[in-house]
């Protein structure tokens, strides 16, 4: 089953879509199957992977509006490296649009509906689903609490903004105790630390002492190669992968994907013997 992972902050410009972006594809380069939401009309995770909007004839607007059949939303990206990432983009080009979007995005369970259609079509193809999210607590980012099993929380080194994380733990906390029991905050991504200053230093401190074992052991750079890469519409890792930012990414794909690599075990030890199949099989000689 997919394990569907929301990237959250409602607070502008902390690395939201720089994170779904590039954790997305350091995944896929990790040979995961992936599916990435775009779910911020502004469409920075598709404009950030190369997708024109004009080849989008359904995406994230057909999602809510169920015009479409639910796979006819999903594209591949641009990237022929990228071949095990696919993308649901936000084909939202007029205000009008943005508006019937933000209409439609009120019923916020049909998101999750519509990935659990994807996922049973695909026969269960994608390990990963990230969805990236507006920055604000608005239906849309509401609908991606709504489908996902676990949130990423990306937090700007030195701007906390405590309030607005507040919001958003009593948020998940609701949805948690409400539509959504299985919701869990998987983990706070630091960003935008400087290695060798002070207040970076004071930043990674604080954070633990607020949010203890929440936050990631990966910890992401302020990396001007970062920058570049949206620049250029790909992800860090196909610009440079020897850059800080890329190699973090890709840290924090390891990290996620042995963390749930261990929440599923293949086979118990001690439910081998509940398996009796091995013995009722005839042996090779006498089925010959
Ligand atoms: N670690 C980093 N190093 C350098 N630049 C970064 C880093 N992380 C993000 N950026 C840049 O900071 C800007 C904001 O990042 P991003 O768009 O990912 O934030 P966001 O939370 O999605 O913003 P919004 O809330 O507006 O959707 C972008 O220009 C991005 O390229
Ligand atoms: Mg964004």
């Amino acid at each position: 089953m997919s394990k569907i992972m929301v990237i959250s902050n409602p607070k502008g410009g902390v690395g939201k879509t720089t994170t779904a972006i590039n954790l997305a594809a350091s995944l896929a380069i990790a040979e995961k199957k992936v599916l990435l939401v775009d779910a911020d009309p502004q469409g920075a995770a598709s404009a950030g992977l190369g997708f024109e909007q004009q080849h989008s004839y359904a995406g994230i607007f057909e999602v809510f509006s169920g015009s479409f059949v639910s796979v006819e939303t999903v594209h591949p990206v641009p990237e022929p490296q990228l071949a095990n990432l696919e993308l649901i983009p936000a084909n939202i080009f007029t205000n009008e649009r943005e508006v019937r979007l933000m209409e439609m995005a009120k019923n916020r369970i049909r998101l999750k509906l519509k990935l659990e259609e994807i996922q049973r079509r695909s026969r269960d193809k994608y390990d990963y689903i990230i969805i990236d999210t507006p920055p604000a607590l608005n239906d849309l980012t509401l609908a991606g609490l709504y489908a996902a099993h676990a949130v990423i929380v990306p937090l700007q080194c030195g701007y906390f903004a405590l309030k607005v994380m507040e919001r958003l733990f009593s948020t998940v906390e609701r949805i948690k105790n409400s539509v959504n029991p299985s919701l869990y905050l998987e983990g706070i991504l630091l960003n935008f630390y400087e290695k060798g200053t002070k207040a970076s230093r004071m930043s990674v401190e604080e954070a633990h002492r607020l949010y203890a074992d929440l936050i990631f052991k990966t910890i992401v750079p302020k990396n001007a190669a970062i920058g570049y890469s949206a620049f250029l519409k790909k992800p860090v890792a196909l610009v440079d992968i020897t850059a800080s930012g890329a190699i973090a990414y890709l840290a924090l794909a390891e990290e996620l994907i042995s963390r749930h690599r261990k929440e599923q075990p293949v086979l118990e030890v001690g439910r081998l013997k509940d398996l009796q199949i091995v013995e009722h099989l005839p042996s090779l000689e006498t089925a010959i």
